[in-house]
């Protein structure tokens, strides 16, 4: 999975890796259930990851194996050489999975793995059960970085992602209208979002909102989510093949709030959910 070079050197120390939030640890058998993983695929709910579990199961006719380990936090499945795993909400969260997840394939000694991140997320200037692959990944203020407190200081990371993987899932859309564009990634659902319908009064107007999200659409932007940054940062750290395939359930430059039916919306996270499992099925049996 790592090399020598970003592999943590101070995990040496360690007579047990406790992989906490999953609920494993490095003296099970890893490598016996995770060792022929190829694709780990990311959801923000745990129910996602459930019915895509099953989903893959089905159309690439392997069994489902799992929840593996514990589901207070996380729900990891195995389905042949695809993980189906939940993340939370939020940057926060898919990082502490994102560590644990691929400290467990480390020590399963899993090879080529890429990982694929499949959410929903607000459009912008698109309609809505669009789905987007990403290019780039962007931060509130528009830069293609990632700003993480680390001992009290802000360190700043690029968010590189692998084009050629996101071009080659956007051809596997087959009849899902599926476009490449940037995402930016936000720490907050609301106000982060420049959006108007939270709680608290916003300390900007509408005219200033507008102006931000075309601003974000002038320079390529065309989803909002809370986790393209560090997803891609981890990626490009860990020298990993990452992707995030979202589908858009709103036009932000429209409206703020969601009001598509529960039918519907299931149906815009399973048009990225297809086009990813597409995706497995040509690389599996190509
Ligand atoms: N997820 C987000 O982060 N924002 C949206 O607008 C929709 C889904």
């Amino acid at each position: 999975m790592l090399s020598e070079t970003v592999w943590n050197s101070n995990l040496k120390e360690l007579k047990i890796d406790y992989l906490y939030h999953l609920g494993l640890d490095n003296t099970e058998d890893l490598k016996g259930t995770f060792k022929d993983t190829r694709f780990v695929c990311m959801f923000g709910s745990a129910l996602r990851a459930e019915m895509f579990a099953k989903k893959a199961g089905k159309q690439l006719g392997f069994t489902v194996e799992g929840p593996i380990g514990k589901t207070e936090r996380f729900s990891l499945y195995k389905i042949g050489p695809v993980i189906s795993v939940s993340h939370g909400m939020g940057m926060p969260s898919l990082l502490i999975l994102l560590h644990e997840i691929t400290k467990l394939l480390q020590y399963a000694e899993a090879i080529d793995v890429a990982y694929i991140r499949i959410g929903t997320c607000g459009g912008v200037g698109i309609e809505p059960g669009t789905v987007v692959i990403t290019t780039e990944a962007v931060n509130e203020k528009l830069e293609a970085v990632f700003e993480h407190m680390e001992l009290g200081k802000v360190r700043r990371y690029i968010t590189k992602l692998d084009n050629k993987l996101a071009e080659s899932i956007l051809k596997s859309a087959g009849d899902i209208k599926a476009v490449l564009g940037k995402t930016m990634g936000t720490d907050d659902f609301y106000e982060g979002q420049g959006r108007l319908d939270g709680a608290l009064q916003p300390r900007y107007k509408a005219e200033e909102k507008m102006e931000y999200l075309k601003k974000a659409a002038e320079i390529g932007v065309l989803n909002i989510e809370m986790e393209a940054t560090a997803f891609a940062t981890f990626c490009s750290r860990a020298d990993i093949t990452g992707a995030i395939v979202d589908a858009a359930l709103l036009d932000r430059l429209k409206v703020d709030q969601i009001y598509v039916g529960k039918e519907e919306l299931a149906g815009f996270s399973e048009k990225a959910q297809q086009v990813v499992l597409n995706y497995i099925k040509s690389k599996i049996n190509g």
